[in-house]
């Protein structure tokens, strides 16, 4: 069993390019991280099977990309204003703030940094404030979306307007979101900028249910196809009271993370409160008019998927030590279809020209499948021995490495190594593409 710690996973991340620590070089920024070339690719390919699977590939799915600053008037209606916030404490003699839930029993408890006293519980609004245009006053505040969700609901009369769906039916958006977290920690756990993707699923009151255990089913399929293991990932039944406002009904999927069992993404039924709460605010009629001429205000509900944490719950399942040829490894067991990078190509030796632009053209070869559909990254590397190159790309998670030897001159095969098992099976160069698409 490996044992796969958080030092293991950033370090990782942060040597081989998959992320690295937000404004490093001015010393940090807390609760921000930038991914990195291999970070992105392996973001992208997330976020690119969520589009498939739930726009795409359905029927009822309609996706949109909001702006992210919204009228204030949005987040006042949303309840966003008056309850998006975080129970806060302060030392009364250092001045450090706490999220309330992260220090014992306050405010009986003392400062974990001086053990001073606290002061009273406060309540923290999360929202980032900005101000639109050269004035900078109170008329002027507009906030970044704590959630995608009101670019949705704000758009849902437009959506009806250009494509009269049939009840039920859903809107999805990826994007980012801001919280302005109390105490970001755990990496990408919880920060401070995030990316969301979002489904707000319109149905008639009396289908919620069904439509709830449903995207029950589509959560768990959506977690096991990107290559987290089921086992790993538990409902959790959220109890009255702990609820968002908005929501009558909460599961949160939580994933065995090495610092413990948390959030990963939340399933809601907003019911109808956020279009009532826009019409009312807006003044504009934001009803579903049925077919038999009555007007309905749908009801929602809500799978909330977190990137930045469906990224660290992957490098965790992914995160692997064994041993392969007598020697220790480290090696990322990406499912292929979310792997950053697809494929490596190998000439042998580096120094010998002819084995190099052999190599040149199978990797053209494979750039064109990226190009004509959209295959992903393909990796080239003629740097230090083979074995080497292997465990480079094992590290990043490279499901296939293709090496041209000298073979491939007299025969056109190439070796195709499974990441893996470190087997290596000869094709022949115009097998490569279903050799490494059946991995
Ligand atoms: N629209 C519903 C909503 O935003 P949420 O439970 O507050 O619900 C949904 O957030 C998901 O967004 C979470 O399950 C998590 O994956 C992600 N998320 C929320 N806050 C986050 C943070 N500070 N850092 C990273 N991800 C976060």
């Amino acid at each position: 069993m490996t044992d796969v710690t958080m030092e293991k996973i950033v370090s990782l991340c942060k040597r081989r390019g998959f992320i690295y620590p937000g404004s490093e070089i001015y010393g940090g920024l807390s609760g921000t991280w930038d991914y990195g070339p291999l970070g992105v690719e392996l973001k992208n390919n997330i976020k690119s099977l969520w589009w498939k699977m739930f726009v795409q590939e359905r029927e009822d799915m309609y996706g949109m990309d909001a702006a992210i600053l919204m009228h204030p008037k949005v987040w006042e209606a949303s309840g966003h204003v008056v309850g998006f916030s975080d129970p806060l404490v302060e030392c009364t003699k250092c001045k450090r703030r706490y999220r309330m839930d992260q220090v014992v029993s306050p405010p009986a408890g003392g400062c974990p940094e001086c053990g001073g006293s606290f002061g009273e519980v406060r309540q923290f609004n999360m929202m980032f404030k900005t101000h639109i245009g050269a004035a900078e006053d109170e008329a002027s505040i507009s906030y970044l979306r704590p959630e995608t969700a009101g670019g949705i609901f704000v758009n849902f009369k437009n959506v009806v307007d250009s494509f009269h769906p049939k009840l039920p039916f859903g809107i999805a958006q990826i994007g980012k979101a801001f919280r302005n977290e109390i105490a970001p920690r755990d990496f990408l756990f919880r920060v401070r900028e995030m990316e969301q993707m979002e489904i707000e699923y319109f149905v008639r009151s009396e289908e919620w249910e069904k439509s709830f255990e449903d995207w029950r089913a589509e959560c768990t399929r959506f977690i096991e196809m990107v290559g987290i293991p089921r086992a790993s990932v538990h409902e959790l039944e959220v109890p009255d009271g702990e609820r968002a406002h908005y929501s009558r009904r909460t599961i949160d999927f939580e994933f065995d993370f090495p610092f413990g069992r948390k959030e990963l993404l939340g399933l809601a039924y907003r019911t109808d409160f956020d279009l009532s709460a826009h019409a009312k605010a807006s003044g504009v009629d934001i009803s579903y008019l049925e077919e038999g001429g009555e007007r309905i205000v749908p009801h929602v509900i809500e799978p909330s998927f977190g990137v930045d944490r469906t990224i660290l719950a992957l490098l965790v399942s992914a995160y692997t030590e064994d041993e392969l040829g007598g020697e220790p490894r480290t090696y990322l067991k990406f499912n292929p279809a979310v792997a950053p990078v697809k494929a490596a190509v190998f000439p042998l030796l580096k120094n010998k020209p002819e084995l190099v632009k052999k190599a040149r053209e199978v990797y053209e070869l494979l750039k064109l499948e990226t190009r004509n559909s959209n295959l992903g990254a393909i990796a080239w590397d003629d740097n230090g021995n083979i074995g080497k190159r292997y465990r480079r790309q094992d590290e990043i998670g490279t499901p296939s490495c293709i090496t041209i030897d000298f073979q491939t001159l007299e025969d056109n095969t190439v070796t195709v190594r499974d990441r893996d098992t470190g087997e290596q099976e000869r094709f022949l160069v115009k097998e490569i593409l279903s050799a490494i698409h059946g991995q």
